[in-house]
């Protein structure tokens, strides 16, 4: 049998499949920590983490442990009956995240239309808006995912051209901006404030600190829930187990997903107290994978992994490394340095006609992999696993390769 080789397998996918993505033309078929190898057999530090899905490290033996034991016990059930491990991890994640309930889902999308869902249950049962006449306030620039309902929030042309018509009831702000949240929350029919902490997909937004802060309590004051979307900023990435942490801000419904299964498997879920979780009845919402057995014990594994390991604190102090690192950098192409914990973004100029996506083919060579986000920018957001020797190896690749691209 012959070997395929990358351009082999490049020509499959473009062939046989649909052409939503764009990636990076290099081909992985193993991981493990920090690391990735192609079909090649050549190294690469992973520094997307699969968009922060796999803070504990490819392929972790804890996690893989979980899955495979209870893979080969049970499976699914759906949610027609009970299953003996949903219990178990629903009273484990509401005693860690601190909430009366858990709603599990599987993609981060889904775990976003859960919460949209919630804000206007919630909205019609419990604050009292007139029927069909809720509204949800969202930020400019934010990435929930990629439903109908969510683009219709989006003001990203890619993300929303030719998808209408849109789901009516968003009301979009700037993000960053607590004189617009306060005005649009005046509005009597406004249910819910749905934000991402940091702006990750849009290029790593950092808002001012206390705009968290303040935001909650904006929406106190005008009955109004706050929703955080922590899909991507949760679980350690930004170096605290929740980005809202940094605030001490709780917000009233939870989104999670990504790295709560650690890589392994599709898991999301929403947490929120009684009042809000309970205004959805039997039958009125729900998923066959929901809070299957095999998500519920991967979820708990690869959380128990963030804790025992010390990724969190990993995260804050490396991410403090790293930005020192990339902002004492002398390249013409280093424009702007953001981010938080390990969920950072470098902001490229276009020099000499090279963009960010040349710095990442060349990163690519010399054996890193990142992928630029909006033209300019490129995030790095290695595992949280990763240490500061590996660390300080995989700057000094950002370092030599961004000298290639000088004179
Ligand atoms: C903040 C945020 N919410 C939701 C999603 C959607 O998650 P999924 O791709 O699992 O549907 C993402 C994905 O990048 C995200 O970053």
């Amino acid at each position: 049998m012959t070997q395929l080789t990358t351009n082999d397998y490049i020509a499959k996918e473009d062939k046989f499949g649909a052409h939503n993505y764009h990636p990076l033309p290099v081909v992985l078929s193993k991981g493990e920590g920090v690391f990735v190898w192609d079909v090649e057999g050549k190294k690469y530090f992973d520094f997307l983490a699969a968009y922060s899905a796999v803070n504990q490290g490819h392929c972790h033996p804890k996690i893989f442990k979980a899955l495979a034991d209870q893979a080969q016990k049970l499976a699914l059930t759906s949610r027609a009956f009970y299953n003996d491990v949903l219990g178990e991890w629903e009273e484990y994640m509401t005693k860690l995240f601190g909430y009366d309930k858990m709603l599990p889902m599987n993609s981060g999308a889904e775990a976003d239309e859960t919460a949209l869902k919630l804000i206007r249950k919630w909205g019609y049962k419990v604050k009292g808006i007139p029927a069909n006449e809720a509204k949800i306030v969202v930020c400019d620039g934010n990435f929930h995912g990629r439903t109908i309902t969510i683009i219709s929030m989006s003001s990203d042309p890619d993300a929303y051209n030719h998808y209408g018509p849109y789901t009516p009831g968003f009301v979009n702000i700037p993000y960053n901006d607590l004189e617009s949240l306060e005005t649009a929350l005046k509005d009597p029919n406004v249910a819910g404030f749905l934000v991402e902490p940091i702006q990750a997909e849009a290029g790593v937004y950092v808002p001012q600190d206390g705009y968290l802060k303040k935001a909650a309590e904006l929406c106190k004051k005008y009955n109004v829930l706050f929703v955080a979307d922590e899909v991507q900023t949760g679980v350690g990435r930004t170096g605290k187990m929740l980005a809202c942490d940094h605030e001490d801000v709780r917000p009233d419904i939870l989104i999670l997903g990504k790295a709560i299964s650690g890589g392994f498997y599709p898991v999301s879920c929403v947490l929120a107290d009684d009042e809000i979780m309970l205004t959805i009845k039997p039958g009125e919402h729900g998923s066959t994978y929901g809070g299957n057995p095999i998500a519920g014990k991967v979820a708990m594994a690869a959380l128990d992994v963030i804790i025992d390991e010390n990724l969190i604190e990993n995260s804050n102090r490396l991410g403090e490394i790293f930005r020192m690192e990339m902002k004492a950098i002398d390249s013409p192409m280093v424009e702007i340095v953001r981010g938080k914990g390990l969920l950072n973004a470098v902001a490229i100029k276009p020099t000499n006609g090279k963009t960010a996506w040349d710095v990442c083919l060349a990163l690519k060579e010399n054996g890193l992999i990142a992928k630029p986000t909006h033209e300019h920018i490129i995030r790095f957001t290695p595992p949280l696993v990763i240490t500061e020797e590996q660390l300080m190896d995989a700057i000094g690749i950002i370092k030599t390769t961004l000298k290639q691209f000088e004179g």
